[in-house]
Protein backbone atom coordinates (compact mmCIF):
# COMPACT_ATOMS: atom_id res chain seq x y z
CA UNK A 1 0.00 0.00 0.00
CA UNK A 2 1.33 3.26 -0.68
CA UNK A 3 0.05 6.12 1.06
CA UNK A 4 2.09 9.02 0.91
CA UNK A 5 2.89 11.51 -2.89
CA UNK A 6 6.23 12.85 -2.82
CA UNK A 7 7.67 13.92 -6.20
CA UNK A 8 10.08 16.66 -6.71
CA UNK A 9 9.72 18.50 -9.68
CA UNK A 10 12.72 20.20 -11.15
CA UNK A 11 14.58 23.28 -10.54
CA UNK A 12 13.54 25.82 -12.93
CA UNK A 13 10.41 24.73 -13.92
CA UNK A 14 8.71 27.30 -15.72
CA UNK A 15 5.48 26.45 -14.35
CA UNK A 16 3.33 26.40 -11.11
CA UNK A 17 2.62 22.95 -10.59
CA UNK A 18 -0.89 22.26 -9.30
CA UNK A 19 -1.06 20.25 -6.24
CA UNK A 20 -2.89 16.94 -6.76
CA UNK A 21 -5.74 15.27 -4.24
CA UNK A 22 -3.92 12.34 -3.70
CA UNK A 23 -4.16 11.50 -0.11
CA UNK A 24 -3.97 8.03 1.26
CA UNK A 25 -4.59 5.19 -0.55
CA UNK A 26 -3.40 5.10 -4.13
CA UNK A 27 -5.84 2.51 -4.85
CA UNK A 28 -9.01 3.08 -2.99
CA UNK A 29 -10.32 5.98 -5.68
CA UNK A 30 -11.49 6.10 -8.75
CA UNK A 31 -8.90 7.13 -11.51
CA UNK A 32 -9.07 8.24 -15.12
CA UNK A 33 -6.07 7.02 -17.32
CA UNK A 34 -5.75 8.98 -20.51
CA UNK A 35 -3.66 9.27 -23.66
CA UNK A 36 -1.69 12.76 -24.11
CA UNK A 37 -0.15 12.46 -27.26
CA UNK A 38 -1.42 10.82 -30.59
CA UNK A 39 -2.82 7.64 -29.66
CA UNK A 40 -0.54 4.55 -28.44
CA UNK A 41 1.14 5.64 -25.00
CA UNK A 42 0.51 2.68 -23.66
CA UNK A 43 -2.52 2.84 -21.61
CA UNK A 44 -3.67 -0.83 -22.09
CA UNK A 45 -0.68 -1.56 -19.51
CA UNK A 46 -1.42 1.20 -17.42
CA UNK A 47 -4.81 0.34 -17.01
CA UNK A 48 -3.95 -3.69 -16.98
CA UNK A 49 -1.95 -2.66 -13.84
CA UNK A 50 -4.67 -0.23 -12.02
CA UNK A 51 -7.32 -2.72 -12.45
CA UNK A 52 -5.98 -5.09 -10.03
CA UNK A 53 -6.75 -2.52 -7.26
CA UNK A 54 -10.19 -1.68 -9.14
CA UNK A 55 -13.42 -3.16 -8.99
CA UNK A 56 -14.82 -1.61 -12.33
CA UNK A 57 -13.25 -0.65 -15.40
CA UNK A 58 -15.00 1.44 -17.56
CA UNK A 59 -14.47 2.56 -21.43
CA UNK A 60 -16.16 5.34 -22.49
CA UNK A 61 -14.92 7.04 -26.02
CA UNK A 62 -13.94 5.38 -29.12
CA UNK A 63 -14.68 2.13 -30.58
CA UNK A 64 -12.43 -0.61 -32.26
CA UNK A 65 -10.04 1.61 -33.55
CA UNK A 66 -8.19 1.94 -30.51
CA UNK A 67 -5.57 -1.27 -29.65
CA UNK A 68 -4.31 -1.64 -26.27
CA UNK A 69 -1.69 -4.03 -25.76
CA UNK A 70 -1.77 -6.29 -22.27
CA UNK A 71 1.17 -8.37 -21.21
CA UNK A 72 0.38 -11.04 -19.08
CA UNK A 73 2.98 -13.08 -18.68
CA UNK A 74 4.11 -14.84 -21.90
CA UNK A 75 0.29 -14.02 -23.06
CA UNK A 76 0.01 -11.03 -25.17
CA UNK A 77 -3.97 -9.45 -25.75
CA UNK A 78 -4.88 -6.66 -28.33
CA UNK A 79 -7.94 -5.46 -26.60
CA UNK A 80 -9.94 -2.54 -29.18
CA UNK A 81 -13.18 -2.42 -27.26
CA UNK A 82 -13.01 -4.65 -24.27
CA UNK A 83 -11.65 -2.80 -21.26
CA UNK A 84 -8.45 -4.14 -20.43
CA UNK A 85 -9.68 -4.62 -16.74
CA UNK A 86 -11.16 -7.44 -18.69
CA UNK A 87 -8.11 -10.07 -18.17
CA UNK A 88 -8.54 -9.61 -14.45
CA UNK A 89 -11.14 -12.59 -13.92
CA UNK A 90 -12.84 -10.16 -10.73
CA UNK A 91 -13.21 -7.29 -12.11
CA UNK A 92 -16.52 -5.90 -14.04
CA UNK A 93 -15.99 -4.56 -17.65
CA UNK A 94 -18.46 -1.23 -18.73
CA UNK A 95 -18.89 0.06 -22.09
CA UNK A 96 -19.95 3.53 -21.74
CA UNK A 97 -22.61 4.90 -24.28
CA UNK A 98 -19.55 7.54 -25.81
CA UNK A 99 -18.20 4.34 -26.79
CA UNK A 100 -19.10 2.85 -30.96
CA UNK A 101 -19.66 -0.35 -30.54
CA UNK A 102 -18.81 -3.03 -33.04
CA UNK A 103 -20.66 -6.58 -32.27
CA UNK A 104 -18.53 -8.45 -34.68
CA UNK A 105 -15.41 -7.26 -33.54
CA UNK A 106 -16.38 -7.42 -29.65
CA UNK A 107 -17.82 -10.76 -29.91
CA UNK A 108 -14.84 -12.26 -31.38
CA UNK A 109 -13.09 -10.59 -28.09
CA UNK A 110 -15.21 -12.09 -26.05
CA UNK A 111 -14.00 -15.50 -27.60
CA UNK A 112 -10.66 -15.03 -27.84
CA UNK A 113 -10.61 -14.17 -24.25
CA UNK A 114 -13.09 -17.44 -23.40
CA UNK A 115 -10.12 -19.34 -25.14
CA UNK A 116 -7.73 -18.00 -22.64
CA UNK A 117 -9.75 -18.96 -20.17
CA UNK A 118 -11.36 -15.60 -19.20
CA UNK A 119 -15.08 -15.35 -19.03
CA UNK A 120 -17.38 -12.52 -19.88
CA UNK A 121 -20.03 -13.91 -18.08
CA UNK A 122 -22.01 -11.72 -15.18
CA UNK A 123 -19.38 -9.44 -15.80
CA UNK A 124 -19.77 -7.31 -18.39
CA UNK A 125 -22.05 -4.94 -18.87
CA UNK A 126 -22.44 -2.06 -22.59
CA UNK A 127 -24.47 0.58 -22.31
CA UNK A 128 -28.00 0.67 -24.01
CA UNK A 129 -27.20 4.25 -25.48
CA UNK A 130 -23.99 3.31 -26.95
CA UNK A 131 -23.80 3.41 -30.85
CA UNK A 132 -23.33 0.57 -33.09
CA UNK A 133 -21.16 0.60 -35.79
CA UNK A 134 -22.48 -2.05 -38.74
CA UNK A 135 -20.78 -2.95 -41.83
CA UNK A 136 -22.14 0.10 -43.87
CA UNK A 137 -20.09 2.33 -41.64
CA UNK A 138 -16.62 0.25 -42.59
CA UNK A 139 -17.93 0.15 -46.31
CA UNK A 140 -18.52 4.20 -45.98
CA UNK A 141 -15.03 5.10 -44.33
CA UNK A 142 -13.32 2.78 -47.07
CA UNK A 143 -15.14 4.44 -49.26
CA UNK A 144 -14.32 8.16 -48.42
CA UNK A 145 -10.93 7.62 -47.32
CA UNK A 146 -10.26 6.35 -51.26
CA UNK A 147 -12.34 8.84 -52.28
CA UNK A 148 -10.45 11.80 -50.47
CA UNK A 149 -6.67 10.31 -52.31
CA UNK A 150 -3.90 12.44 -51.22
CA UNK A 151 -6.67 13.71 -48.52
CA UNK A 152 -7.39 11.54 -46.65
CA UNK A 153 -7.25 11.35 -42.77
CA UNK A 154 -5.71 7.33 -42.19
CA UNK A 155 -8.14 6.09 -40.52
CA UNK A 156 -8.78 2.62 -39.45
CA UNK A 157 -10.86 1.58 -41.16
CA UNK A 158 -12.95 0.38 -38.40
CA UNK A 159 -16.28 3.06 -39.29
CA UNK A 160 -15.77 5.38 -36.37
CA UNK A 161 -16.41 8.81 -38.07
CA UNK A 162 -19.22 7.40 -40.15
CA UNK A 163 -20.86 5.85 -36.89
CA UNK A 164 -20.39 8.95 -34.78
CA UNK A 165 -21.42 10.95 -37.47
CA UNK A 166 -24.87 9.04 -37.74
CA UNK A 167 -24.89 9.48 -34.51
CA UNK A 168 -24.50 13.01 -34.37
CA UNK A 169 -27.56 13.41 -37.31
CA UNK A 170 -29.48 11.01 -35.04
CA UNK A 171 -32.20 9.89 -37.91
CA UNK A 172 -30.12 7.23 -38.70
CA UNK A 173 -28.56 5.57 -36.23
CA UNK A 174 -28.58 2.23 -34.58
CA UNK A 175 -28.05 1.85 -30.42
CA UNK A 176 -27.81 -1.43 -28.88
CA UNK A 177 -30.43 -1.12 -27.17
CA UNK A 178 -32.15 -1.54 -30.55
CA UNK A 179 -31.10 -5.01 -30.76
CA UNK A 180 -33.96 -5.78 -27.89
CA UNK A 181 -36.72 -5.69 -30.59
CA UNK A 182 -35.99 -7.13 -33.96
CA UNK A 183 -39.03 -6.18 -35.75
CA UNK A 184 -38.25 -2.45 -35.16
CA UNK A 185 -34.59 -2.50 -36.09
CA UNK A 186 -35.29 -4.20 -39.72
CA UNK A 187 -37.63 -1.53 -40.09
CA UNK A 188 -35.16 0.91 -39.18
CA UNK A 189 -32.63 -0.94 -41.30
CA UNK A 190 -34.67 -1.12 -44.56
CA UNK A 191 -35.12 3.14 -44.25
CA UNK A 192 -31.18 3.70 -43.24
CA UNK A 193 -29.95 1.10 -45.93
CA UNK A 194 -32.14 2.70 -48.55
CA UNK A 195 -30.04 6.31 -47.58
CA UNK A 196 -27.00 5.21 -47.42
CA UNK A 197 -27.54 2.89 -50.94
CA UNK A 198 -28.30 6.49 -52.57
CA UNK A 199 -26.02 7.99 -51.06
CA UNK A 200 -22.80 5.40 -52.16
CA UNK A 201 -23.86 4.91 -55.64
CA UNK A 202 -24.44 8.40 -55.67
CA UNK A 203 -21.18 10.08 -54.00
CA UNK A 204 -18.88 6.57 -54.70
CA UNK A 205 -20.81 4.97 -57.76
CA UNK A 206 -20.80 1.79 -55.24
CA UNK A 207 -22.56 -1.41 -55.35
CA UNK A 208 -25.94 -1.31 -53.25
CA UNK A 209 -25.72 -2.89 -49.84
CA UNK A 210 -28.24 -5.74 -49.04
CA UNK A 211 -30.56 -5.02 -45.90
CA UNK A 212 -31.32 -8.49 -45.24
CA UNK A 213 -27.74 -9.25 -45.12
CA UNK A 214 -26.86 -6.77 -42.80
CA UNK A 215 -30.28 -7.91 -40.84
CA UNK A 216 -29.06 -11.16 -40.92
CA UNK A 217 -25.54 -10.23 -38.55
CA UNK A 218 -27.69 -7.85 -36.49
CA UNK A 219 -29.79 -11.59 -35.30
CA UNK A 220 -26.63 -12.83 -34.38
CA UNK A 221 -25.48 -10.14 -32.49
CA UNK A 222 -28.65 -9.49 -30.63
CA UNK A 223 -28.09 -13.84 -29.81
CA UNK A 224 -24.67 -13.00 -28.43
CA UNK A 225 -25.05 -9.72 -26.73
CA UNK A 226 -28.56 -8.78 -25.36
CA UNK A 227 -27.81 -10.27 -22.12
CA UNK A 228 -25.01 -7.55 -21.78
CA UNK A 229 -27.00 -4.62 -22.54
CA UNK A 230 -27.97 -2.50 -19.78
CA UNK A 231 -28.25 0.85 -18.60
CA UNK A 232 -24.61 1.47 -17.43
CA UNK A 233 -24.94 4.86 -15.61
CA UNK A 234 -27.07 3.26 -13.08
CA UNK A 235 -24.91 0.68 -12.45
CA UNK A 236 -21.65 3.21 -12.45
CA UNK A 237 -23.51 5.35 -10.01
CA UNK A 238 -24.76 2.58 -7.76
CA UNK A 239 -21.09 1.03 -7.77
CA UNK A 240 -20.19 4.50 -6.57
CA UNK A 241 -22.33 4.81 -4.16
CA UNK A 242 -20.95 1.47 -3.01
CA UNK A 243 -17.59 2.72 -2.54
CA UNK A 244 -16.41 0.81 -5.56
CA UNK A 245 -13.23 1.69 -6.65
CA UNK A 246 -13.68 2.88 -10.46
CA UNK A 247 -11.29 2.95 -13.21
CA UNK A 248 -11.84 4.85 -16.46
CA UNK A 249 -9.82 4.06 -19.63
CA UNK A 250 -9.50 6.49 -22.42
CA UNK A 251 -9.22 5.39 -25.94
CA UNK A 252 -6.71 6.96 -28.24
CA UNK A 253 -5.03 10.87 -27.24
CA UNK A 254 -6.13 14.34 -26.20
CA UNK A 255 -4.13 14.97 -29.96
CA UNK A 256 -7.07 13.08 -31.65
CA UNK A 257 -9.28 15.21 -30.09
CA UNK A 258 -12.11 15.84 -32.65
CA UNK A 259 -12.61 19.29 -30.42
CA UNK A 260 -9.21 19.57 -29.21
CA UNK A 261 -6.69 17.48 -31.71
CA UNK A 262 -5.18 18.58 -34.94
CA UNK A 263 -8.08 18.56 -36.87
CA UNK A 264 -9.49 17.37 -39.20
CA UNK A 265 -6.49 14.52 -38.38
CA UNK A 266 -8.32 13.67 -35.29
CA UNK A 267 -10.42 10.79 -34.57
CA UNK A 268 -14.21 11.63 -34.28
CA UNK A 269 -14.96 11.50 -30.70
CA UNK A 270 -13.62 13.90 -27.64
CA UNK A 271 -10.99 11.31 -26.60
CA UNK A 272 -8.64 13.96 -24.13
CA UNK A 273 -9.64 13.04 -20.72
CA UNK A 274 -12.94 15.85 -21.76
CA UNK A 275 -14.63 13.14 -22.97
CA UNK A 276 -14.89 11.31 -20.00
CA UNK A 277 -18.15 12.58 -18.00
CA UNK A 278 -20.11 12.42 -21.53
CA UNK A 279 -18.76 8.85 -22.62
CA UNK A 280 -20.18 7.48 -19.21
CA UNK A 281 -22.72 9.56 -17.50
CA UNK A 282 -20.22 10.05 -14.18
CA UNK A 283 -19.47 14.11 -13.00
CA UNK A 284 -15.63 14.59 -13.18
CA UNK A 285 -15.73 15.38 -9.30
CA UNK A 286 -16.17 11.51 -9.10
CA UNK A 287 -12.61 11.15 -10.44
CA UNK A 288 -9.67 11.43 -7.52
CA UNK A 289 -6.59 10.69 -9.98
CA UNK A 290 -6.51 11.88 -13.75
CA UNK A 291 -3.76 9.88 -15.14
CA UNK A 292 -2.22 10.99 -18.49
CA UNK A 293 0.12 8.39 -20.10
CA UNK A 294 2.98 9.60 -22.52
CA UNK A 295 6.04 7.86 -23.95
CA UNK A 296 9.03 9.05 -23.69
CA UNK A 297 9.29 10.51 -27.22
CA UNK A 298 6.64 10.78 -29.60
CA UNK A 299 4.45 8.68 -32.04
CA UNK A 300 1.28 8.75 -34.46
CA UNK A 301 -0.63 6.82 -37.27
CA UNK A 302 -2.04 8.23 -39.66
CA UNK A 303 -1.73 12.02 -41.39
CA UNK A 304 -1.50 15.13 -39.74
CA UNK A 305 0.91 17.54 -38.23
CA UNK A 306 3.53 16.16 -36.22
CA UNK A 307 5.84 19.11 -35.28
CA UNK A 308 8.91 16.57 -33.54
CA UNK A 309 8.84 13.67 -36.42
CA UNK A 310 11.92 12.79 -37.06
CA UNK A 311 11.49 11.21 -40.44
CA UNK A 312 14.89 9.87 -40.90
CA UNK A 313 17.57 7.21 -38.69
CA UNK A 314 16.67 8.57 -35.60
CA UNK A 315 12.45 8.24 -36.21
CA UNK A 316 13.91 4.91 -37.31
CA UNK A 317 15.74 3.60 -34.57
CA UNK A 318 12.80 4.48 -32.29
CA UNK A 319 10.22 2.53 -34.56
CA UNK A 320 12.68 -0.35 -34.32
CA UNK A 321 13.90 -0.32 -30.63
CA UNK A 322 9.87 0.26 -29.52
CA UNK A 323 8.62 -2.09 -32.09
CA UNK A 324 6.21 0.99 -33.48
CA UNK A 325 3.85 -0.86 -35.67
CA UNK A 326 -0.25 -0.11 -34.70
CA UNK A 327 -1.66 -2.41 -32.83
CA UNK A 328 -4.84 -2.39 -34.62
CA UNK A 329 -4.06 -1.94 -38.04
CA UNK A 330 -0.05 -2.93 -38.16
CA UNK A 331 1.17 0.40 -39.98
CA UNK A 332 4.49 1.62 -38.87
CA UNK A 333 4.43 4.55 -36.19
CA UNK A 334 5.50 7.73 -37.40
CA UNK A 335 8.27 8.71 -34.61
CA UNK A 336 9.49 11.51 -32.92
CA UNK A 337 11.47 13.61 -29.88
CA UNK A 338 9.30 14.33 -26.93
CA UNK A 339 7.21 17.32 -27.68
CA UNK A 340 6.32 19.39 -24.57
CA UNK A 341 4.32 21.38 -25.80
CA UNK A 342 1.71 19.00 -26.90
CA UNK A 343 1.75 17.63 -23.24
CA UNK A 344 1.90 20.73 -21.56
CA UNK A 345 -1.53 21.20 -23.48
CA UNK A 346 -3.18 17.81 -23.24
CA UNK A 347 -2.05 18.14 -19.36
CA UNK A 348 -3.63 21.34 -19.00
CA UNK A 349 -7.03 20.68 -20.94
CA UNK A 350 -7.49 17.28 -19.01
CA UNK A 351 -7.01 18.68 -15.87
CA UNK A 352 -4.16 15.76 -15.54
CA UNK A 353 -2.88 15.18 -12.13
CA UNK A 354 0.37 13.22 -12.93
CA UNK A 355 2.01 11.49 -15.92
CA UNK A 356 2.81 7.99 -16.57
CA UNK A 357 5.93 7.52 -18.73
CA UNK A 358 6.34 4.19 -20.83
CA UNK A 359 9.35 2.97 -23.07
CA UNK A 360 11.97 5.06 -21.07
CA UNK A 361 13.81 1.55 -22.02
CA UNK A 362 13.20 2.53 -25.83
CA UNK A 363 15.80 5.74 -25.63
CA UNK A 364 18.47 3.70 -24.28
CA UNK A 365 21.52 4.07 -26.58
CA UNK A 366 20.80 7.17 -27.64
CA UNK A 367 23.86 9.70 -27.15
CA UNK A 368 21.39 12.34 -27.04
CA UNK A 369 18.33 13.04 -26.32
CA UNK A 370 16.20 15.74 -27.83
CA UNK A 371 12.83 17.33 -25.81
CA UNK A 372 11.09 20.12 -27.07
CA UNK A 373 10.00 23.19 -24.85
CA UNK A 374 8.28 25.43 -27.08
CA UNK A 375 7.66 26.62 -30.85
CA UNK A 376 7.82 29.51 -33.03
CA UNK A 377 5.40 30.58 -34.92
CA UNK A 378 6.33 33.39 -36.96
CA UNK A 379 8.87 34.70 -35.30
CA UNK A 380 7.47 34.44 -32.24
CA UNK A 381 8.15 32.16 -29.28
CA UNK A 382 5.09 30.14 -27.40
CA UNK A 383 4.67 27.21 -25.61
CA UNK A 384 0.66 26.65 -25.80
CA UNK A 385 0.26 24.49 -28.42
CA UNK A 386 -1.77 26.15 -31.27
CA UNK A 387 -5.27 25.03 -32.21
CA UNK A 388 -5.21 26.23 -35.92
CA UNK A 389 -3.88 23.58 -38.57
CA UNK A 390 -2.52 26.86 -40.84
CA UNK A 391 -0.40 27.50 -37.39
CA UNK A 392 0.75 24.75 -36.31
CA UNK A 393 2.05 24.37 -40.42
CA UNK A 394 4.20 26.95 -39.24
CA UNK A 395 6.00 25.20 -36.05
CA UNK A 396 9.74 25.55 -35.56
CA UNK A 397 10.55 23.33 -32.68
CA UNK A 398 12.69 24.60 -29.71
CA UNK A 399 14.75 21.76 -28.54
CA UNK A 400 17.04 21.46 -25.46
CA UNK A 401 19.89 18.46 -25.90
CA UNK A 402 20.03 16.07 -22.83
CA UNK A 403 22.59 13.45 -22.69
CA UNK A 404 21.43 9.97 -22.85
CA UNK A 405 22.64 6.75 -21.72
CA UNK A 406 23.78 3.23 -22.85
CA UNK A 407 22.67 0.79 -19.31
CA UNK A 408 19.46 -1.53 -20.27
CA UNK A 409 16.41 -0.39 -18.09
CA UNK A 410 14.42 -3.70 -18.10
CA UNK A 411 15.43 -4.69 -15.11
CA UNK A 412 15.31 -2.12 -12.81
CA UNK A 413 12.40 -1.93 -10.09
CA UNK A 414 12.95 1.80 -8.50
CA UNK A 415 13.66 5.28 -9.78
CA UNK A 416 16.90 5.69 -8.17
CA UNK A 417 18.41 2.50 -9.78
CA UNK A 418 17.91 4.37 -12.85
CA UNK A 419 21.26 5.77 -14.54
CA UNK A 420 21.75 9.15 -13.82
CA UNK A 421 20.75 10.40 -17.35
CA UNK A 422 18.22 8.92 -17.71
CA UNK A 423 16.92 10.53 -14.04
CA UNK A 424 17.58 13.72 -15.19
CA UNK A 425 15.54 13.19 -18.36
CA UNK A 426 12.48 12.42 -16.68
CA UNK A 427 12.92 15.54 -14.51
CA UNK A 428 13.55 17.78 -17.61
CA UNK A 429 10.25 15.96 -19.30
CA UNK A 430 8.50 17.35 -15.55
CA UNK A 431 9.80 20.96 -16.13
CA UNK A 432 8.67 21.02 -19.55
CA UNK A 433 4.97 19.77 -19.13
CA UNK A 434 4.65 20.47 -15.39
CA UNK A 435 3.25 17.69 -14.50
CA UNK A 436 5.07 14.98 -11.88
CA UNK A 437 5.65 11.47 -13.68
CA UNK A 438 4.34 9.19 -10.86
CA UNK A 439 5.00 6.09 -13.24
CA UNK A 440 7.56 4.85 -15.74
CA UNK A 441 7.25 2.01 -17.89
CA UNK A 442 10.48 0.16 -19.11
CA UNK A 443 9.42 -2.42 -21.03
CA UNK A 444 5.82 -4.12 -21.84
CA UNK A 445 5.55 -6.38 -18.63
CA UNK A 446 3.39 -5.77 -15.69
CA UNK A 447 6.98 -6.26 -13.63
CA UNK A 448 8.61 -3.31 -16.09
CA UNK A 449 6.72 -0.68 -13.98
CA UNK A 450 8.13 1.80 -11.97
CA UNK A 451 6.00 3.43 -9.00
CA UNK A 452 7.47 6.80 -7.78
CA UNK A 453 5.62 7.18 -4.57
P1 LIG B 1 -2.33 1.99 -26.06
O1 LIG B 1 -3.15 2.07 -27.31
O2 LIG B 1 -2.10 3.32 -25.43
O3 LIG B 1 -2.86 0.98 -25.08
O4 LIG B 1 -0.88 1.48 -26.51
P2 LIG B 1 -0.58 0.28 -27.54
O5 LIG B 1 -0.84 -1.01 -26.86
O6 LIG B 1 -1.22 0.51 -28.85
O7 LIG B 1 0.98 0.50 -27.79
C1 LIG B 1 1.89 0.49 -26.74
C2 LIG B 1 2.94 -0.58 -27.02
O8 LIG B 1 4.05 -0.37 -26.16
C3 LIG B 1 2.45 -1.98 -26.75
O9 LIG B 1 3.09 -2.86 -27.64
C4 LIG B 1 2.93 -2.24 -25.32
O10 LIG B 1 3.11 -3.62 -25.03
C5 LIG B 1 4.24 -1.52 -25.33
N1 LIG B 1 4.68 -0.96 -24.05
C6 LIG B 1 3.95 -0.38 -23.06
N2 LIG B 1 4.74 0.13 -22.12
C7 LIG B 1 6.01 -0.11 -22.51
C8 LIG B 1 7.30 0.21 -21.97
O11 LIG B 1 7.43 0.86 -20.92
N3 LIG B 1 8.38 -0.20 -22.69
C9 LIG B 1 8.28 -0.90 -23.84
N4 LIG B 1 9.40 -1.26 -24.48
N5 LIG B 1 7.09 -1.23 -24.36
C10 LIG B 1 5.99 -0.82 -23.71
P1 LIG C 1 -5.40 3.79 -29.14
O1 LIG C 1 -6.59 3.75 -28.21
C1 LIG C 1 -3.36 5.70 -32.49
C2 LIG C 1 -5.92 7.59 -35.51
C3 LIG C 1 -5.89 6.94 -36.87
C4 LIG C 1 -6.12 8.15 -37.75
C5 LIG C 1 -7.11 8.97 -36.93
C6 LIG C 1 -8.55 8.78 -37.35
O2 LIG C 1 -4.86 2.44 -29.47
O3 LIG C 1 -4.38 4.75 -28.66
P2 LIG C 1 -10.27 6.78 -37.01
O4 LIG C 1 -10.23 5.36 -37.44
O5 LIG C 1 -10.41 6.96 -35.54
O6 LIG C 1 -11.30 7.59 -37.76
O7 LIG C 1 -8.84 7.40 -37.45
O8 LIG C 1 -6.96 8.56 -35.58
N1 LIG C 1 -6.25 6.68 -34.39
C7 LIG C 1 -5.34 6.19 -33.54
N2 LIG C 1 -4.00 6.32 -33.51
N3 LIG C 1 -4.00 5.01 -31.52
C8 LIG C 1 -5.35 4.89 -31.52
O9 LIG C 1 -6.03 4.32 -30.52
C9 LIG C 1 -6.07 5.46 -32.59
N4 LIG C 1 -7.39 5.52 -32.91
C10 LIG C 1 -7.47 6.27 -34.00
O10 LIG C 1 -4.64 6.33 -37.12
O11 LIG C 1 -4.95 8.91 -37.84
MG1 LIG D 1 -3.04 1.50 -29.31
Amino acid sequence: MRNSYNVQLAQGSRYVFKATKITGNLYNMNCCVTGLQWGDEGKGKVVDILADKSDVVVRYAGGANAGHTVVVGDTKFALHLMPSGAVRNGVECVIGNGVVMDPEIFIQEIENLQCKNISMEGRLFISENAHTVLSYHKLEDALREKALGKDKIGTTIRGIGPCYSDKIGRSYAIRMADFRNLDELYQKLVKIVAYKNKLFAALYNAEPIDVDQVFESCKVYADKLCKYITNTTKKLHYAINAGKSLLFEGAQGALLDLDHGTFPFVTSSNASALGMAAGCGVPTKNVDRFIGVIKSYTTRVGAGPFPTEQDNEIGQLIRDKGNEYGTTTGRPRRCGWFDGVVVKYSATIGGIDELAMMHLDTLSGMKEIKVCGSYIIDGVETDFFPSDAHELSKVKCVYETVPGWDEDLSDVKDFESLPANARAYVATVERVTGVPVTIIGVGPKRSQTIFRT
